[in-house]
């Protein structure tokens, strides 16, 4: 054994981990990792080559949380409607900075996999003649939003985990991944531990897909799981070598329960778009219809960013509620008609003491969804050969603004695109080099010593109360309106942080303090590359509201692309961005866009 050799293999000694050898390993379990791994075993990759992991409990991911429903191009109640104004709407809502190809291949798929769905048992609201019913969802054209009341995440997750469960693919739960390992641009697995023995784990696998989610609860006040959505997905890439994009392009919902009023539990927490797609209208504390003065034809039905900036200048201009928000009324509504079409909102309610079919809720803008994300090809593989990313994890399809609905049917779309460009690479056969465990070990071995290092130091910094920190940070910072002063004090703030995080104080790896000192990992360089896309974004557009630059600006039609520079630092450039197809652009062209008074 030669004396490096040595030295590797003495390294691996000191600190012990379990090795996975499989062939495609997902990470996240949620609607896009399941639609990825089923479409695997469909296309006939053998399960037992096939690991999901998750952070939670099988059935249990972040999916579960999304309400009002799912998009396609099924035309129940609007035969006009197809897959081209779907694209159409959704290009004009992401203001013409989406990949439009990605946007082709969602829209297109969408109508069969909806029927899909339905055949594998999805619980869907119904017309009376048993169709899927459609719901309007905001900014578009049609009612094209399926859903199963106001449990469309849980009742999709549901209904791919039965799937998976039938097609017997493995899922292993509580584990919380740290690193991912390539060399040469290759993939060659990834670094973890498991969340409930501490033990470390290693993947060694020829292929990884990255279907960790997004990055919005890295804001204060945010609609997610507080545990999820922390940026896993979006910086495992990033530290891997990968590029990310349109990181600045963060969509504030408009109506997230509002703490003050409801229980610091429930600050932010989402109250459905369903809830105006069924009706719900806005006023001020002075009872006033608000949405009148800001978008007198679209109404509360407007696109996300208007609705949330609204909102907010409402209560930032002394019209808002004593507890910080504007009120959301549906009680023109039967109580029979709300308990069908929003029973979990009902519920949740009903719980706190308040009656939805007689009161008004308290709601203010919430961080909901990142839209950037990593950079993929049109099949979802990332710039490191083997290495995917599908769901909110990755960039293109909507550009400066996600319409509602969109977000599960990206997962699924682009899982069933991804499921099958990766069964034709193993159909192929593509292992990684013969070196390449070797080097995988290696670098595996470096990384659990850094962690374990973390545990043995004796740090001064609590890393919740950083994290927290950061929250506050971009929230403050990066938050609805921005500035260059504002966002350059965001960059100083975190420097900060990061300084301060080199010397934490961590528990072992069961313990809380850990998850969050691998969270903050993730959420420096996150919350950076926010700040600084937000920065360099010298205009208006979709979610990113510049008060210093208040237009938008055809030169920058281009999307921000992040990338780690050679010495580890955050390098930033600009690239433009692809025409539609003429099909699509013909539906662009006629214009369709959604008349909120014929709802009413
Ligand atoms: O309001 C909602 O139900 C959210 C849906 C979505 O973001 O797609």
């Amino acid at each position: 054994m030669s004396s490096p050799q040595r030295a590797a293999a003495e390294r691996r000694d000191s600190v012990p981990y379990e090795t996975v050898d499989l062939g495609v390993l997902v990470i996240g379990a949620g609607a896009a990792g399941a639609r990825t791994a089923i479409e695997l075993v469909e296309q006939g990759v053998d399960p037992a080559d096939v690991l999901v992991v998750g952070k939670r409990q099988h059935g249990d991911a972040h999916t579960t949380w999304a309400r009002g429903g799912i998009n396609g191009a099924l035309g129940t109640h609007d035969p006009e409607d197809d897959w081209t104004v779907h694209a159409a709407d959704t290009i004009d809502e992401g203001h013409h900075v989406n990949d439009p190809q990605k946007v082709e291949t969602v829209t297109r798929r969408m109508p069969a996999l909806l029927r899909e769905l339905d055949e594998w048992g999805m619980p869907y609201s119904r017309t009376p003649d048993g169709e899927i019913d459609q719901r309007y969802f905001g900014a578009q054209s049609f009612r094209r939003t399926a859903f199963a009341g106001d449990h469309t995440g849980e009742s999709l997750l549901n209904t791919l985990v039965g799937r998976a469960q039938s097609l017997e693919i493995p899922y292993r739960e509580n584990v919380f991944v740290t690193r991912l390992v390539e060399a040469d641009g290759r993939i060659l697995g990834a670094a973890g531990y498991d969340m409930d023995t501490g033990g470390f784990l290693l993947f060694e696998a020829d292929t990884v897909v990255l279907a960790a989610g997004g990055y919005t609860s890295l804001y204060r006040r945010h609609s997610s799981r507080d545990d999820e959505n922390t940026g896993d997905g979006p910086a495992l890439a990033y530290q891997a070598g990968a590029r990310l994009m349109d990181m600045e392009f963060v969509q504030f919902h408009p109506t997230g329960m509002v703490g003050a009023r409801y229980g610091d539990e429930w600050d932010g927490r989402l109250v459905t778009e369903a809830v105006r797609g069924e009706g719900g209208r806005l006023y001020n504390a002075d009872g006033e219809r608000f949405m009148e003065r800001y978008s007198p034809d679209q109404m509360e039905l407007d696109a996300r960013d208007v609705v949330a900036r609204a909102i907010a200048r409402e209560i930032s201009e002394g019209r808002g509620t004593d507890a910080g928000g504007v009120f959301l009324d549906i009680s023109h509504r039967d109580r029979s008609f709300i308990r069908e079409r929003l029973p979990r909102m009902y519920e949740r309610f009903a719980d706190l003491g308040v009656e939805m079919a007689t009161e008004a809720v308290e709601v203010a803008p919430t961080a909901h969804y990142g839209m950037g994300g990593v950079v993929v090809d049109a099949v979802g593989e990332t710039d490191i050969g083997g290495l995917y990313a599908v769901g909110e994890t990755m960039a293109g399809v909507h550009g400066a603004n996600r319409l509602g609905g969109n977000s599960l049917a990206e997962t699924i779309a682009f899982g069933q695109v991804a499921g099958e460009a990766i069964a034709d690479r193993v159909r192929a056969g593509d292992p990684a080099a013969d070196h390449a465990s070797d080097v995988l070990h290696d670098r595996a071995t470096l990384h659990f010593g850094s962690l374990q290092r973390l545990v043995d130091a004796e740090g001064r910094h609590d890393p919740a109360a950083l994290f927290d920190e950061l929250r506050a940070v971009l929230w403050k910072h990066a938050g609805i309106l921005r500035d260059e002063e504002t966002l350059a004090a965001g960059l100083d703030a975190l420097a900060s942080i990061r300084r301060r995080a080199s010397d934490l104080d961590v528990g072992d790896p069961t313990s809380r303090s850990f998850e969050f000192a691998m969270n903050l990992g993730f959420a420096l360089d996150v919350a950076e590359a926010v700040l600084r896309g937000a920065t360099l974004r010298t205009e208006s557009r979709g979610a990113h509201a510049r008060t210093d630059y208040p237009d938008d600006d055809e030169a920058w039609r281009r999307n921000v692309v992040v990338s780690r520079d050679s010495v580890g630092g955050m390098h930033l450039t600009t690239r433009a961005v692809d025409e539609p197809s003429e099909e699509v652009q013909v539906a662009l062209d006629a214009g369709f866009e959604l008349d909120y008074h014929q709802l009413e």
